[in-house]
């Protein structure tokens, strides 16, 4: 169990999201001026191709967090009507632009563009979500180099509360490609015993009782209930869903795991502000590498 089990009904520790994404962000600045002092800018291109509503507040958002730390963005706007091939030419030009480090196509694309193929075609040295499938590779490694944004945020938190992961069971729910695959990997190159739970697991609730550390990646809105979660219980909720009737929720019922986990994130001001965080870190991470190929 934790330190800090809260079985003796004391509330647990909410985790600061907010706070540790504000270390990242002074640590990456901090890079950012030992690049410029070899005359590097770290320059990170976006593609947003058509006229998704919440992409372009994602994509602004990412602009303004670049600013902050001296990261040079590009953003690169396609029309809707944008073809396979034209985006592929886009991103042939980045690929082959030594002025720009770090790429990002935003998704989700219009229905005519299949993404895979498209995030195929990054070049690898510049996939700063970690989606190319050798990044997906590399992180089966126990060494994962280049990790996607949220999930190496979340090992960050985790690392920031001294939450033990060697030898402990660390269950994930959900499988996705961004968020429960490769979280999965991370515990498990960190040591933890890892179950990774899915729409076909018969026996979630009854899983997540076991866990140590609790992943919750579903996109359902507060399904992981109290009884679920293991008293001193490490709890961290990747889920952000707008409430019809305003306000956001996470995909735990918040207030009542609370009086069981030893640590738990908020929604919002958990995992969220981590996963911008990590962009930054990621971008400037690539601009590194760039750098020391070309001094050597
Ligand atoms: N759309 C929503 N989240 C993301 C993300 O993390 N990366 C990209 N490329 N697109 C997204």
């Amino acid at each position: 169990m934790l330190a800090g089990d809260t079985s003796g009904g004391v509330m647990g520790e909410i985790i600061d999201g907010k706070a540790v994404a504000a270390r990242v962000r002074a640590e990456v600045a901090e890079r950012v001026l030992a690049l410029q002092r070899l005359g590097v800018t770290p320059t990170l291109a976006v593609v947003l191709v058509g006229d998704d509503v919440p992409s372009q507040i994602y994509v602004r958002h990412k602009q303004r967090a670049c600013d902050k730390v001296g990261i040079k963005s590009v953003v690169i706007r396609l029309p809707d009507s944008t073809t396979h091939q034209e985006l592929r030419s886009v991103i042939a030009d980045l690929n082959g632009d030594d002025a720009v480090h770090a790429v990002l196509v935003q998704l989700p694309l219009p229905p005519q563009i299949h993404p895979q193929p498209i995030i195929r075609s990054l070049g690898p040295v510049k996939d700063v979500d970690g989606f190319h499938s050798v990044n997906m590779g590399e992180i089966t490694t126990s060494r994962p180099e280049l990790q996607p944004c949220t999930p190496k945020g979340i090992m960050r938190l985790l690392k920031e509360y001294d939450v033990p992961l060697r030898g402990r069971h660390a269950v994930v729910i959900g499988r996705s490609r961004v968020v429960g695959r490769p979280m999965s990997s991370l515990l498990l190159a960190a040591d933890a015993t890892v179950t990774t739970c899915h729409r076909h697991t018969p026996n979630t609730a009854e899983l997540c009782s076991q866990a140590d550390v609790l992943v919750v990646a579903t996109g359902v809105p507060e399904m992981v209930k109290a009884d679920w979660v293991k008293p001193g219980a490490a709890v961290i909720d990747v889920g952000i869903t707008r409430r019809a009737e305003g306000g956001l929720v996470g995909d735990v019922d918040f207030e009542a795991v609370r009086e069981r986990a030893a640590l738990i994130t908020p929604v919002p001001g958990g995992v969220g502000p981590m996963t911008i965080a990590m962009l930054l870190d990621n971008a400037c991470l690539l601009a590194e590498r760039a750098a020391g190929r070309s001094a050597r």
